[in-house]
């Protein structure tokens, strides 16, 4: 949790946000002449960037992911293919192992859908890649955005809101029998003398009878660093804070207004001390995007010129992507009709009436989104306004980092590293330094296995 003590505040997590596909948080900054991350399908690109964030110590790089795209009523929207905003969008996982092998100590953290897989498909994916990372994988659990086309895709129906947080429940649950029960620590003997790869009473099959998966069998991979990856979630709805509570290490909010934001971090936390675990057992990362430069001026000029490439189009697609409303086809004078979805919640909550103020008109609820974009905050200035805007954003939410967003790819990451990340380590707001080598001791200073507050710990063998 980030408190104040004598006066200052603890270090910041900062992580990378990033997905394999033509970046832009707000507007399809590929267009930009300098922009970069149209070459996503270059391993190069990956190698590159996760240097670059290792060399600047940040925390780990985030890849976002879905099988969902922009559509409505079962036909592509044409602004989401035009514009490249949702579309293409290719698998992260391969681009792990090329990342890891050219760094040391950057995190990386891998969204995966509990909808697609069978879970036990997804514990040896990662049980791998915790091996391959040298215990530096987390897992992002999501239940699927835009869940109406990734369950076409499969080929399946959609499944309602908070049943897909059950049936996650359960999915987190079959992973975490895998991972924690399969092998004992030591069952690994390696003798080559002796013929003994593994000590066979130090590996068992696991079973686990849920309403929704069940899996009978073995995690065919030894214990890696971690066992379990370090745990993730970004999901803000209350059912999405419940799972939180139970399943999360780390939680990714979307920013915007700090009481809002404030808001949910204190409901995620409650949610955690519900379920038994301390409050600040989770890191609570807020997704933001910063734009700086040596001037006012300067800084100003480049945030234009990002909302000169952000469309009403394009930011009604991603939101039609993502809760399935389209902004375009209603009244522009008139607040949302509708109030719950069975899509992605938050973006919907979002422009509700809330605590006695009105709920905002369509026609504001485009161009606000159009501006800020789907997870939020933007903070614009020199470095010491945007570290004196980070301060007080900090402050009044209680939120533990930051998973920097991408405008350029990679002059945004260039200009924090280079502008924004000296001021903060000048006030002590960025670690210069860190312990352990897993991403669980990186984020805790404790590890690197599940800590005993967990439910997780229970699947232990
Ligand atoms: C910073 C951030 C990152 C997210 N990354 C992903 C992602 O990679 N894949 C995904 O399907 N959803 C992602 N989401 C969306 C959430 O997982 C979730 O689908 C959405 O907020 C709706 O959940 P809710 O109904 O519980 O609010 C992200 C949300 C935030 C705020």
């Amino acid at each position: 949790m980030s408190v104040w003590v004598d006066g200052c505040m603890n270090p910041l997590i900062l992580g990378i946000f990033q997905y394999i596909g033509p970046n832009g948080t707000i507007g399809s900054a590929w267009q930009h002449p300098s922009d970069t991350s149209a070459e996503f399908l270059s391993i190069r690109h990956w190698t590159e960037l996760a240097q670059k964030f290792e060399a600047a110590n940040l925390d780990f790089l985030f890849l976002a992911d879905s099988y969902g795209y922009p559509a409505l009523a079962g036909e592509l929207i044409e602004a989401s293919v035009r514009e490249g905003r949702g579309i293409p969008h290719g698998d992260p996982m391969p681009i792990i192992t090329a990342m890891a092998a050219v760094t040391r100590d950057l995190g990386f953290i891998l969204t995966t859908s509990t909808t697609v897989e069978p879970p036990a498909a997804n514990a040896r994916r990662f049980a791998t890649l915790d091996h391959f990372t040298d215990g530096r994988i987390g897992w992002n659990i999501v239940t699927g955005s835009s869940g109406a086309t990734a369950a076409a895709l499969m080929g399946k129906d959609l499944i309602s809101h908070d049943v897909r947080y059950d049936m996650a429940d359960e999915y987190v649950d079959v992973n975490l029998t895998l991972w924690e029960g399969s092998w004992k620590d030591d069952a690994l003997v390696l003798d080559k003398a002796a013929g003994l790869y593994a000590d066979p009473d130090k590996v068992r099959l696991v079973h686990y009878e849920g309403q929704y998966f069940r899996t009978d069998g073995l995690l065919n991979v030894p214990p890696s660093p971690q066992r379990t990856p370090l745990l993730v979630q970004a999901g803000a709805s209350g059912r999405g804070r419940q799972f939180a509570g139970r399943n999360a290490e780390a939680v990714f909010l979307a920013g915007g207004d700090p009481v809002v934001v404030a808001k949910n971090v204190a409901g995620i936390r409650e949610s955690a001390v519900a379920q038994g675990r301390d409050a600040d057992s989770i890191k609570l990362l807020v997704g933001a995007l910063f734009i700086t430069a040596p001037t006012h001026a300067e800084a100003v000029a480049k945030y234009d010129e990002m909302l000169s490439m952000s469309t009403r189009e394009g930011a009604a697609a991603i939101y039609a992507g993502n809760t399935g409303v389209d902004l375009l086809a209603l009244d522009p004078d008139k607040p949302l009709a509708q109030t719950s979805t069975e899509m992605g919640q938050s973006n919907l909550e979002r422009y509700l009436a809330k605590d006695g103020t009105p709920a905002p008109l369509v026609r504001d609820i485009l161009e606000n989104f159009r501006t800020t974009g789907i997870n939020g905050s933007v903070f614009v200035g020199t470095p010491h306004e945007v570290v004196d805007q980070i301060e007080a954003f900090v402050g009044a939410t209680g939120a533990d980092g930051f998973l920097i967003q991408p405008h350029l790819t990679p002059a945004t990451y260039d200009d924090f590293i280079d502008l924004i990340l000296p001021v903060l380590r000048e006030r002590g707001l960025a670690p210069v330094e860190h312990s352990g080598q897993t991403l669980r001791e990186r984020m805790f200073g404790a590890g690197p296995h599940l800590p005993e507050s967990h439910h997780g710990r229970a699947f232990r063998w």
